[in-house]
């Protein structure tokens, strides 16, 4: 259940408002950002974390873009307790079968296919007639509801399509056996007001419109997701395509946490509900942000760190006086609760347990137990532990579980002699390995060690490093982001030893891309 308490204005009551199907796409159109990428085992945590939270549509990823793909959308399908679980697919006959026979294994799958309508998409990217692009969404919806009852159809640049084709489209695709039709805003172009219109218009022109629910799918390049999918219900979509943070394809789509607080917190004048568990979702941002190395912008909405903190003189005055006057929803409604607990390094187990509870998160024993022990290591190197280096230790564990590569040990000569060197032991498919190289810098040097450790061929994208707290003995958090043949991965990881969280950054994306390389299907041209 949703704290109501959040909404401070009074709406309807909750039964009276329709309720808006909640699909979440961080696993698919989120992971096919560039450097999003994540691992079979973090996706199952993921899907884990929505299908509790009460996402009523996971859609858990491409099945024909690569096995790895294939293999979690199907072990995804198999898990699942309460959700629906979608396959992405083109329009292709091949494509729709290998997505049904990854969702088979679901309580309740759905095969989601799409095809572009726009004249732009037509005559550029599919160069195909307006009256090919009719046939394929008759053949390929025909071909989806052969496998399973639920099929969504997807209009791909709907929001740039010609008004008549596309209810031609829409109407042919409820014939062939669409039960959701989703009209996606491929490219983050509409507007509010022009968004809601098309969704009157179709549903309005369309004479089979009734049997299918009308989704929203909107991406972000002018700033205007959420507010455009939004806009959609009240045009009478029903079902908002959304990702955790908003993560997705350039600036990624609608942010699953604030349509769900929007709808939420303004009830009086958005009369919908969602079956979200709200108090669940700051604990899956930081999951999301975790095994995808992907920072949380601090001002970000609902999930930020800033979201509810109160900086200036007035604003804090106001909120010891009553928290309505600068507070349009508990901290507690999305999962962050106050706590008094200051960590150090004789904070027990329990304590440290509470604590993450209190952050918004929740580790099994194993986790747990491997975050307390290098909290304990940090805490004895560190006067004070602040929440974000416990942020930063727990999200570079949960990104760390899986890796083939790890680092044991690293000591490096640096200074004013050159050329600085790096003594680096690694641990690699279980085998233990110790090398030192010499680099132009200690960075240089320690990523040196790694290439002659671990031989391969990557572009290193982006290195950036900054300090999770203030004072000189605060944890440096580096980012690494390597590319290999287009794809790109990005890790995160932090340490009081900057060269020691860039070794563990650069292994962490090493361990990624490896998984991707092996994962990915040759035979494949999606993605
Ligand atoms: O943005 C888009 O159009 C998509 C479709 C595949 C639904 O992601
Ligand atoms: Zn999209």
């Amino acid at each position: 259940m949703t704290d109501t308490s959040a909404a401070p204005v009074a709406g309807k009551p909750v039964s009276d408002r329709d309720r808006v199907i909640i699909f979440d796409t961080t696993l698919r159109d989120g992971e096919q950002c560039p450097g999003a990428s994540m691992t079979f085992e973090e996706k199952l945590e993921v899907a884990a974390l929505l299908d509790e939270m009460g996402v009523d549509v996971i859609e858990a990823g491409f099945p024909i873009a690569s096995i790895g793909d294939f293999e979690s959308v199907a072990e995804i399908a198999r898990r699942a307790k309460n959700a629906t679980i979608a396959g992405l697919s083109r329009a292709a006959l091949n494509d729709i079968d290998r997505c049904a026979e990854a969702v088979k294994h679901a309580k309740r799958g759905r095969i989601h296919t799409f095809l572009s309508t726009s004249p732009v998409h037509m005559k550029y990217k599919l160069q195909k007639q307006p009256h090919e692009v009719l046939e394929m969404v008759v053949a390929s919806v025909t071909r989806a509801r052969n496998h399973v009852e639920d099929v969504e159809w997807s209009a791909e640049d709907g929001t740039r399509t010609e008004i008549d084709f596309l209810c031609r489209c829409v109407e042919a695709a409820i014939k062939a056996g669409a039960t959701t039709i989703n009209i996606p805003d491929t490219v983050g172009y509409t507007t509010p007001a022009e968004y809601e219109a098309l969704f009157r218009t179709v549903i309005e022109r369309v004479p089979n419109s009734d049997k299918a629910v009308f989704s929203v799918h909107c991406h972000d390049d002018l700033g205007l997701a959420v507010a455009n999918s939004l806009a959609g219900l009240a045009g009478g979509a029903r079902q908002i395509e959304c990702t955790v943070n908003g993560i997705g394809e350039r600036a990624g789509n609608a942010a699953l946490e604030e349509v769900v607080m929007a709808i939420e917190t303004r009830s009086d004048v958005l009369p919908y509900r969602s079956g979200i568990n709200t108090r669940m979702l700051t604990r899956a941002s930081k999951l999301v942000s975790a095994v995808t190395s992907f920072p949380v912008q601090y001002n970000k909405a609902i999930v930020g760190r800033n979201a509810f903190a109160h900086e200036s003189g007035i604003h804090q005055d106001g909120m010891l006086k009553h928290t309505q006057t600068y507070e349009i929803m508990t901290p507690e409604s999305v999962g962050v609760s106050k706590t008094s607990l200051v960590m150090g390094k004789h904070s027990g187990r329990a304590a440290f347990r509470d604590k993450l509870k209190t952050m918004g998160y929740e580790l099994g024993e194993n986790a747990l137990n491997d975050a307390f022990t290098r909290f304990k290591d940090l805490a004895d190197r560190k006067k004070v532990v602040y929440d974000e280096d416990i942020e930063a230790l727990v999200d570079q564990g949960i990104a760390a579980a899986h890796d083939r590569i790890k680092l044991i040990s690293l000591s490096v000569i640096a200074g004013t002699r050159g050329p600085q060197r790096a003594t680096m032991k690694l641990e690699v498919d279980g085998q233990v390995k110790t090398e030192e190289a010499e680099g132009n810098g200690p960075v240089d040097a320690t990523f040196n060690a790694i290439k002659a450790l671990v031989p391969h061929q990557v572009k290193l994208d982006l290195y950036q490093v900054h300090a999770v707290t203030e004072g000189t003995d605060a944890q440096a958090e580096v980012s690494v982001r390597l590319e290999e043949n287009g794809k790109a991965v990005t890790a995160r990881s932090a340490d009081p030893d900057t060269l020691v969280a860039s070794a563990q950054a650069y292994i962490t994306a090493l361990n990624k891309l490896q998984m991707k390389r092996q994962t990915m299907n040759p035979q494949s041209a999606a993605g």
